[in-house]
């Protein structure tokens, strides 16, 4: 027996993570490509007794995982989003809940902004024309879009990425509208002084104005299905989709109507539901005139991901201590 105290890993995060881990700790890590089952996660934290577990968005953390080690004093996702982990129960328990934020806001903005130019400029059906050999002149009418300078961006959720995405719409002149539950005079601000000027709206009037509507808001009960048939059909048929924040976000049902229909002209998505989407999802015979899919990598730049895997690693030593954790999902919950 050991008093070293030991952390499970889900998956193989990024080196420089598992090495601030191993400094310390006993640390046994998941190698599978898949996620582990729920009942594997409980019973290696059991079998452990593990002091702390660090997962990824993918793995369900509810009350019985929490209640699989009767030392678990910390869970770490190497994510910012937490709607897979029951946080109350986390609280009741008195375990801390760590998380990643800040870090990859100007990674996951780079991304948006990615799908918002590959899907306005057409990128993936021209790489497809092009390997389809269909590329035999140049034509005036070939994968024509919509100009993105000058457009009308609409952010639906003014938080960290959201303002990180608007402040990129400078380069592009573009006019900026946001909505969420209440005007953000800060943000506004500080979007003012690198030259964009957010107009706070309603949803409708955002969804009625916007060539570009992207969403940044959290998935909850009250954003789950936000973007639904009333809403897509708000959009101007010209408009283009983009979510590159949970898939839940979006009815796709709804989604996949308003594009067999043309209520829009494209959607652009890094996240889905479900997701991962299977390649033989009705959704996908839309892609890719229609719908450009990436495999929810909005974070996934080698150097964000190495300082998402040094949090995570933060997060876990600060909660094997009692100290409070450096990035509290429990505290930004307002659960602590
Ligand atoms: C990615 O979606 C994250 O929550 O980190």
């Amino acid at each position: 027996m050991t008093d070293t105290p030991s952390v499970y890993v889900t998956r193989e995060i990024p080196e420089v993570g598992l090495e601030r881990l191993r400094a310390e700790y006993d640390v046994a890590v998941w190698d599978g490509k898949l996620p582990p089952a729920k009942a594997h996660i409980e019973q290696r934290l059991a079998d452990l007794s593990a002091d702390g577990l660090v997962c990824l968005l993918s793995d369900e953390i509810d009350g019985d995982v929490l209640d699989a080690s009767g030392d678990l004093s910390v869970v770490s996702t190497f994510s910012v989003g937490y709607d897979h982990i029951d946080l109350a129960a986390a609280a009741e328990r008195d375990i801390a809940v760590g998380h990643t934020p800040g870090v990859l806001t100007e990674t996951t903005a780079d991304l948006t902004w990615s799908l918002l130019t590959a899907c306005a400029r057409r990128v993936v059906e021209g790489q497809a024309y092009v390997d389809a050999d269909e590329w035999e002149t140049w034509g005036p009418r070939l994968l024509t879009g919509p100009d993105i300078h000058g457009a009308t961006l609409g952010i639906v959720g003014l938080g960290n990425i959201g303002t990180a995405v608007a402040r990129r719409a400078a380069g592009f002149e573009m006019d900026v509208l946001y909505t969420g539950r209440s005007r953000k005079p800060d943000r506004e601000q500080e979007l003012t002084e690198v030259g964009v000027d957010a107009t706070y709206v309603t949803r409708d009037e955002l969804l009625a104005e916007s060539d570009f509507v992207s969403l940044h808001v959290p998935l909850t009960d009250a954003t789950e299905g936000l973007i639904s048939t009333d809403e897509l059909q708000q959009m101007s048929e010209e408009a283009i989709l983009l979510n590159t924040s949970r898939g839940g976000v979006i009815d796709t049902d709804a989604l996949d109507a308003a594009l067999e229909d043309g209520w829009i002209t494209r959607a652009g998505l890094d996240v889905t539901d479900p997701e991962p989407l299977p390649a033989d999802h009705p959704i996908l015979r839309h892609a890719p005139e229609r719908l450009v899919v990436t495999p929810h990598i909005g974070s996934a730049s080698i150097g964000t991901r190495n300082r998402m895997a040094e949090m995570a690693a933060e997060n876990v030593i600060a909660g094997i201590e009692r100290e409070p954790l450096p990035h509290s999902a429990l505290a930004d919950a307002g659960l602590e």
